[in-house]
């Protein structure tokens, strides 16, 4: 019975010991960043401590990422996408580059990011969430500020305004699919076009037309709010609007890449990234999103929810191939060629 019992204890514990990897085993992660530098630097830092392992990390907008990641797909060469738009997670996991995987964690999210994952098929996970607007640099818009959508468009703000390039980021791709959304698909594109006479620059990452808002190079940068906030708690004179008419959001999202170097980190990564520890970095790191674990602290300058007129962002539309891929071919037919 004894040399049964032994046996057996030897037996649970060794496949306990093959079933949970530990640090020393797995030694590198290839992560690919979303957000901004500064957060992914200081994530990937905090990972190494905790772990010991090596992070490898590239920063790139959301929509060049989901492009890297298509393009690679052969020999995928990333574990994990952390951060970015939620849209071309969800296009990503449709398309089957991305892993299905339930984290312990998925039980103290908020339902906006258990509703992404299920969205997926457990294909990627909700990591924070903010509203879409824009904000303006009070320096240089000193009577009547703009508060909707519309004002966007008087020609007072010629060559004032900034925004990105869909096609690269998610923050510009969520701007379009919002106003698709608020106005219909015709209207919006009347819209993106009446816009154009004032936007001077479409810009490669999307929380870049604030950055220049902030030094005085454009009056109004269209951006996420919470990237608005970044730059006023910084001391810059940015002003961030909820528009009036209502709004869009993101969930910015996280997901596992199909067939990565090293599964076994990527997986550490992806539970603790979802601890309320690991997701209270970004307020650290002047990062002002709800973050979607309940047990984080929300941060002080985040823009609640609650407070912005939000539309009901269809995700699982939005998200998908089709539309994604659609919308965007029709934004450089109808608005990308007027550059030309
Ligand atoms: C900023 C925002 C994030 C957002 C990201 C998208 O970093 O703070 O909330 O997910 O932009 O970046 P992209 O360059 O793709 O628009």
């Amino acid at each position: 019975m004894k040399t049964t019992n032994l046996t057996a204890i030897l037996v649970a514990s060794t496949s306990l010991y093959v079933a949970a990897p530990t640090a020393a085993q797995a030694e590198e992660l290839v992560l690919y960043c979303s957000v901004q530098e500064e957060w992914c630097r200081a994530m990937s830092e905090a990972f190494e401590r905790e772990t010991g392992i090596e992070v490898l990390m590239t920063r790139r907008s959301s929509g060049e990422t989901f492009a890297q990641l298509a393009a690679e797909a052969e020999q995928p060469r990333g574990d994990v996408w952390w951060g970015g738009t939620g849209d071309p997670h969800l296009q990503a996991a449709q398309e089957g580059l991305t892993e299905e995987y339930q984290s312990d964690e998925l039980a103290n999210l908020q339902d906006w990011a258990v509703r992404q994952a299920e969205t997926a098929n457990y294909r990627t996970v909700g990591i924070y969430a903010g509203g879409l607007g824009f904000g303006y640099n009070s320096d240089l818009v000193e009577e009547n500020p703009p508060a909707c959508w519309a004002d966007l468009l008087d020609e007072r703000f010629a060559d004032d305004v900034q925004v990105a390039n869909p096609n690269s980021s998610g923050t510009s791709y969520t701007m379009l699919a919002t106003m698709v959304q608020l106005m219909g698909e015709e209207e919006a594109f009347e819209y993106l076009a009446t816009l154009h006479n004032n936007i001077s620059q479409y810009t490669q990452s999307g929380s870049a037309p604030i950055r220049a808002a902030a030094t005085g190079e454009t009056a109004i940068g269209i951006v996420f709010m919470h990237d608005a906030v970044a730059q006023t708690v910084q001391g810059a004179p940015i002003v961030a609007v909820a528009p009036c008419e209502g709004t869009g959001y993101e969930v910015g999202s996280m997901s596992i890449i199909a067939g990565g170097p090293n599964p076994d980190s990527a997986r550490m990564f992806y539970d603790w990234a979802l601890t309320p520890e690991a997701q209270e970095i970004g307020a650290a790191n002047n990062s002002f999103q709800i973050p979607s674990n309940m047990n984080a602290a929300t941060p002080e300058a985040a823009p609640r929810l609650e407070d912005i007129t939000l539309i009901d962002y269809d995700f699982a539309l939005y998200g998908s191939s089709e539309e994604r891929t659609r919308l965007l071919e029709r934004w450089d037919a109808d608005i990308g060629s007027l550059s030309q």
